[in-house]
């Protein structure tokens, strides 16, 4: 009884520590992400990134979508805990518990990032450093601090930006 209640405990810590670090749980629309995907040309041999996975809904649809190899990276071990249970059996599917600001890049393709503004202005420091030649970035609504930004309306009304790496 007493570990149940610390495991209780534990879990609304971690349930505040995510709000409070404003890494709200917000998830991306179905509609919106498979606009962005056609945008992008994203197919099959591609490899998809999503930095901030929370509980995996993205990479679900891009594998649901298109079977293609897909990754997120998720700062929070509770989402990743949970996601990883989700997918237990899907090998295509990977979770890393993970920060998105240092994350090696290296097989990325697509580098999907819904982030809050303060983490989309830092990622915006480093991820054209980080990306290979051909590769491209989408960070929906929140417009990130790169130039040669191409802007995608999306069909609830809202933008994302992309950038693609030369
Ligand atoms: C707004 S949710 C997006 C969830 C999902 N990607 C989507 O679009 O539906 C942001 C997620 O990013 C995670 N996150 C925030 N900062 C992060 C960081 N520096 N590294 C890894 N994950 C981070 C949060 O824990 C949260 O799960």
């Amino acid at each position: 009884m007493d570990i149940l209640f610390l495991i209780i405990v534990i879990l609304f810590l971690q349930l505040g520590l995510i709000w409070f670090q404003g890494a709200q749980y917000l998830s991306t629309k179905k509609t919106d992400l498979e606009f962005i995907l056609n945008s992008v040309n994203f197919d099959s041999n591609k490899v998809f990134f999503d930095l901030g996975s929370g509980l995996g809904n993205v990479l679900k649809v891009v594998f649901n979508k298109y079977q293609s190899k897909c990754v997120g990276i998720e700062r929070s071990w509770l989402l990743f805990l949970i996601s990883e249970i989700l997918f237990i059996g899907n090998k295509k599917i990977t979770i890393r518990l993970g920060n998105a600001f240092t994350y090696s890049l290296n097989e990325a393709d697509v580098v999907f990032s819904f982030l809050m503004p303060n983490d989309v202005k830092k990622l915006s420091q480093s991820i054209s450093d980080r990306l290979k030649p051909g590769a491209v970035f989408v960070s929906p609504i929140f417009r990130p601090d790169l130039d040669n930004l191409e802007e995608i309306n999306l069909p609830s009304g809202k933008r994302a930006y992309v950038f693609r790496k030369r």
